[in-house]
């Protein structure tokens, strides 16, 4: 395969992965996922932009084929589906110096044992010409890891983001289309990088002075639209909460189910936006994306083994893992005897700040005075969301 041109001298090597099923052994990949290395090619010296997942490494090399020399391996990010396949690259081009930050050497020379002799050190602002291209190394510390950074083609205006703006998407088109992106940018935020929200706000505010053309990520598509990316980005991890409810269940025998489905009733009767969630066919990213930008989480769980049903504790326990931005919480749910759904549930989730709205917790199949309860939870949520500051 040919490196694919994105301007004069700048080149994508992506590896798409089209049958990746789950990342991290955790995260769902329902469109695949890409690991992207970048040429760039100045008058005198040439860069490559991380690597890809060893797992790949024969198609970064089948792009790499009349490439005699490589001078510098700028490495953004340690974790190995960008650095894997370093140690096969420095061995095909030894003269290669690793160009990365001291945070990121330590990471590599501990994940991959690459000695130090084989690393140049840069600081946040630092360049590297490479003749007619100068890259601008941007520090852009916990994206997801302490260690993340970018570089800025300044002749070119590409940024060069790594996991920032990336997306789980193998795809064969160069450029991300703004219809098809959203989601699988959304998925990867909620996933990756919703946790360190702060973070993300500041690196967007450190973004702002530089002129954009390309943003090139690590995972999915180039995007040559970087105003409508930033501004996801901003209404994600920037912006408060919308006036919307996740309802997130587990029914066994139907009770459950039954207050569920009022509740979603009312609130939509009540002008409030509703995402429902049967978290009997759990997918982690739905989940995750369903709470990036929700006011309220409602658990709807029966009582089994007293407590709640084990795949409402993962999902709570999910939550609370992604500290989305929610402002108030509720549980609801059936038992049969009794248990400590609500006890357990409350226990799972510490890192959510959130006011806890009265929950509903009935005996067996609900009768009109329990649905009343939930009438009135519902009301109670769309008064409260009605308080919500727009973003802006
Ligand atoms: Fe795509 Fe954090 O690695």
């Amino acid at each position: 395969m040919k490196p694919v041109k994105i301007t004069e001298g700048v080149y994508s090597l992506r590896a798409n992965h089209f049958n990746r099923h789950l990342f991290d052994s955790l995260i769902p990949l329902p469109e695949g996922t890409s690991y992207n290395a970048y040429l760039v090619q100045g008058s005198e010296k040439t860069a490559l932009i991380d690597s890809v997942d060893p797992e790949k490494a024969e198609i970064l090399f089948d792009y790499l084929k009349d490439i005699k020399k490589i001078d510098y391996i700028v490495s953004h990010h340690a974790e190995q589906d960008h650095s894997g396949s370093i140690p096969m690259v420095l061995e095909r081009y030894p003269g290669a110096m690793i160009v990365t930050n001291p945070k990121c050497k330590e990471f590599l020379m501990t994940h991959l044992h690459i000695p130090a002799e084989k690393f140049i050190e840069i600081k946040d602002g630092d360049t590297l010409s490479l003749g007619g291209k100068t890259i601008e190394f941007v520090f852009l510390p916990w994206v997801h890891w302490p260690e993340t950074m970018g570089t800025y083609l300044r002749e070119d205006k590409c940024l060069f983001s790594c996991d920032f703006f990336g997306a789980h998407l193998a795809s064969s088109e160069l450029f991300s289309v703004e219809r098809e992106i959203y989601e699988p940018m959304k998925r990867y935020f909620a996933e990756i990088m919703m946790p360190f929200r702060s973070n993300i706000k500041t690196h967007l505010e450190k973004l702002a002075k530089y002129d954009i053309a390309f943003i090139a990520p690590s995972h999915g598509p180039v995007h040559r639209n970087p105003g409508f990316i930033m501004d996801m980005y901003s209404e994600w991890a920037v912006c408060g909460p919308r006036n919307k409810a996740v309802v997130a269940y587990v029914s066994m025998h139907g009770s459950t189910y039954l207050l569920v489905n009022r509740l979603i009733s009312r609130l939509q009767e009540a002008g409030v936006s509703v995402e429902k969630l049967d978290l009997d066919q759990l997918d982690e990213g739905r989940v995750a994306m369903a709470l990036v930008d929700a006011a309220t989480l409602v658990i709807g769980t029966p009582t089994v083994l007293m407590g709640p049903h084990p795949k409402v504790a993962y999902a709570a326990y999910l939550a609370n893992a992604l500290r989305p931005k929610l402002k108030f919480v509720s549980v609801i749910g059936s038992f049969g005897w009794g248990g400590r759904a609500l006890e357990t549930i409350a226990g799972l989730i510490p890192n959510i700040k959130a006011e806890l709205l009265k929950p509903v917790l009935i005996k067996g199949m609900p009768a009109e005075a329990d649905l009343k309860q939930i009438d009135e939870l519902a009301a109670l949520i769309a008064e409260r969301h009605s308080g919500l500051p727009a973003c802006g």
